[in-house]
């Protein structure tokens, strides 16, 4: 089994790291190659919008995306993390988000799933209760969904400035699990 493991904070061994390897010891019966992608540690450059990628399944730009890309697609498990900055994904989630736009095939309005066997969970993080700022969530988990990917779960977590809170928070470790064990049976 493959899991590729996405980091969107800068943070280390923040709140969303913390979770993220939760979900990934609830695999562990199953010897997993795990590959880890800390986005802010590396190289991905913004999209450049010229739309090789319509025809052609892999961007054009040489950085360290495309060995993501190719882990993904080759994952059996995606394990997406971001904290909730501004209203929204942080922004090296949001530029990788840009340059996964080579999953899709077609034109605007048209547009095919590239790959359809992919399954993910998506974990996001946040300073403010969780009453609020869900709107960020649902938007990225739609995203991620329309590049082909079954979402098993969301976890959100609230109160999240401090380190070390994800440790801490019983509710959303079980959270974590519940989802896990539901992605190891399908
Ligand atoms: C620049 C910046 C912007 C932020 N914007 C928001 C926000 O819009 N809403 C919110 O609830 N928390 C916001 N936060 C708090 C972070 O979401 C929170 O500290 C983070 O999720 C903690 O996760 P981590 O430990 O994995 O980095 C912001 C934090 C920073 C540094």
């Amino acid at each position: 089994m493959k899991i590729v493991a996405v980091y969107g904070s800068a943070r280390k061994n923040g709140n969303g790291e913390v979770l993220v390897e939760r979900a990934i010891n609830n695999f562990a019966d199953k010897n997993p190659e795990v590959k880890r992608y800390y986005l802010t540690d590396m190289d991905i450059k913004s999209c450049m919008g010229c739309f090789a990628c319509r025809k052609k399944e892999m961007c054009v730009r040489k950085d360290d995306m495309n060995d993501l890309l190719n882990d993904i697609i080759e994952s059996d498990f995606v394990i997406f993390s971001s904290p909730v900055y501004m209203y929204d994904a942080s922004g090296s989630f949001r530029l990788m988000l840009n340059r996964m736009y080579p999953m899709l095939g077609g034109e605007p309005g048209r547009y095919t799933k590239r790959y359809t066997d992919k399954k993910c969970m998506l974990i996001m993080t946040q300073g403010a209760p969780l009453l609020m700022f869900s709107g960020a969530s649902r938007t990225i988990k739609r995203i991620i969904k329309s590049f082909g990917f079954d979402v098993c779960g969301l976890v959100r977590m609230g109160f999240a400035n401090e380190r070390g809170a994800a440790a801490k928070n019983e509710k959303v470790l079980r959270k974590i699990d519940a989802v896990c064990s539901k992605a190891i049976k399908l």
